[in-house]
């Protein structure tokens, strides 16, 4: 599969009325197996590009086309459905549903998506099969953190896209999530994280900076 932008812009208003341009030109090709880095600094449009790319907000000019569709021109139901197939997104400061526990809040997405399924192996591999049966309340920052990111990627997606998935992380579960996200990477998926973290800097990796 392939996700294509095309020229990108998007402006913003402030509440004083100013317009100002937040993110312009911006060209990217996006494929099945490829790791890409939206690398930048806080305001530099991370967040606002990957909201475009899941066709959560509209671009002011250029395109976004998913194997050559423009996901602009979908019905909002066409969209829904899509994002819930193909893509993933683990949001920046996503939260988990407190009164689920860890393997539920995992297992939701499998059996709204993809029928039943149990994410034995992936809560192991993501280092959460011993607070499986935790509440969310109970869980360290990094256990917490990791379970959102299994949470957006347990359905095996066509496209993850992952906002700061590393921020405010010590080493160890830094190298647990980008393991977990390079590991989705070899089975087929396009993974695109959102970053300004060094950790995620390597040579097979598409950068993209921005501002
Ligand atoms: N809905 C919005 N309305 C007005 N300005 C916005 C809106 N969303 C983002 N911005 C502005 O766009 C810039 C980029 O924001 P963002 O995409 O969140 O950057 P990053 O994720 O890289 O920190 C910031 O200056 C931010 O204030
Ligand atoms: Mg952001």
């Amino acid at each position: 599969m392939k996700l294509e932008l095309r020229n990108v812009k998007r402006d913003f208003v402030s509440r004083s009325g100013c317009h100002y341009t937040c993110i312009e030109d911006v060209n990217m090709e996006i494929h099945s197996g490829e790791f890409h880095l939206l690398y930048g600094a806080s305001g530099s449009g991370k967040t606002t590009l990957l909201n475009i790319m899941t066709g959560m907000l509209r671009p002011t000019e250029g395109q976004v086309l998913l194997d050559g569709t423009e996901i602009q021109g979908k019905k909002e139901q066409e969209l829904a459905l899509l994002r819930r197939k193909s893509f993933g997104y683990a949001m920046q400061n996503a939260s988990l549903l407190n009164s689920l526990t860890v393997a539920e809040n995992i297992s939701l997405p499998l059996t709204f998506f993809s029928g039943t399924g149990t994410a034995e192996e992936q809560l192991k591999k993501a280092g959460l099969w011993k607070v499986r049966n935790s509440y969310p309340s109970e869980l360290s920052g990094g256990e917490y953190r990791r379970c959102t990111i299994l949470r957006a990627l347990v359905i095996q997606p066509d496209f993850l896209f992952a906002d700061e998935p590393t921020a405010n992380l010590d080493d160890t579960n830094a190298e647990i999530i980008i393991e977990m996200l390079e590991h989705l990477r070899e089975q087929g998926t396009a993974v695109v994280v959102a970053t300004h973290d060094k950790r995620f800097m390597e040579d097979s990796r598409q950068i993209h900076e921005l501002g």
